[in-house]
């Protein structure tokens, strides 16, 4: 078994263990076999999910996810009053979108969420994108972390997620000591993320293709495990295969051999 083929072993084995008592209402069976209009949908309840839970708790998310999906089920409930065929139908506005994003803080996310959604619906005949490039160019507020997560979520489509969390986690496992924020560590990182979810060959036995599930376990691993301060080594799934996990373990060996 390749050492790529290892991590993602790793990190799916972990990912079904925990995924399965956390209860997030965004998550659901990636299905394949989809038309084009639901995945559409899907692609809107992560994006909702995944603008709500930048800088934001997931435990903080699930009952402002659930409201929010209560009131705007589908992105053609945030038309704009010339939008709807149906009269009826009340606008989307930005007042309205305010009153449920009350308590989640950074409120501009809110207004980009109405802003993007309104924009396929007037242009784009209500469905979002259905890869992530046109995602990110087509789509104000969707960069390439967004676009990542939604389309390999939804859609099943191989393309990488880097957030801090998973900068995190990357950074350690390769061991790279370079300045974070430098376009060569960047660049470093979003390859090394590519690579998670190059799947080709991966579980064909078994017909496993959700790069999805790979993306969300960085995600979560980085958010709950690997985490800035005092992370939690001894139950990482990766530790065997971690960079900086064997160096300070054999670091610790060898000061007790030597004392
Ligand atoms: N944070 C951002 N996206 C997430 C996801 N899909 N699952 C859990 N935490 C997340």
């Amino acid at each position: 078994m390749q050492s790529s083929d290892k991590v993602r072993t790793a990190l799916l084995g972990w990912y079904q263990l925990v995924h399965e008592t956390r209860g997030m209402p965004w998550r659901k069976a990636f299905n394949p076999q989809r038309s084009r209009a639901e995945r559409a949908q899907r692609a809107y309840e992560v994006w909702v999910s995944e603008i709500m839970l930048q800088q934001t708790q997931v435990a903080t998310v699930i009952p402002y996810y659930n409201r929010w999906m209560e009131k705007f089920p589908a992105i053609a409930d945030l038309h704009t009053p010339n939008d709807s065929s149906d009269p009826a139908k009340a606008a989307a506005n930005i007042d309205e979108v305010n009153a449920l994003w009350k308590g989640l803080g950074y409120y501009s996310r809110a207004s980009r969420l109405l802003a993007g959604a309104q924009k396929v619906v007037k242009e784009l005949g209500g469905l979002l994108p259905d890869n992530a490039k046109d995602m990110e160019s087509k789509i104000p507020g969707i960069g390439r972390y967004s676009a990542g997560a939604i389309c390999s979520i939804a859609y099943g489509e191989k393309v990488p997620v880097l957030d801090g969390n998973v900068h995190r986690l990357l950074s350690r496992f390769l061991m790279l000591h370079s300045n974070p924020k430098s376009k060569a560590t960047l660049d470093t990182l979003w390859t090394a993320a590519e690579a998670m979810v190059d799947v080709k060959g991966f579980y064909e036995d078994t017909d496993y293709q959700n790069p999805g599930d790979i993306n969300q376990a960085l995600i979560e691993l980085g958010s709950t495990v690997c985490k800035v301060q005092n992370p939690s080594c001894g139950t990482c799934p990766l530790k065997d295969l971690c960079g900086a996990y064997q160096k300070s373990s054999f670091a610790t060996q060898h000061s007790q051999d030597i004392q």
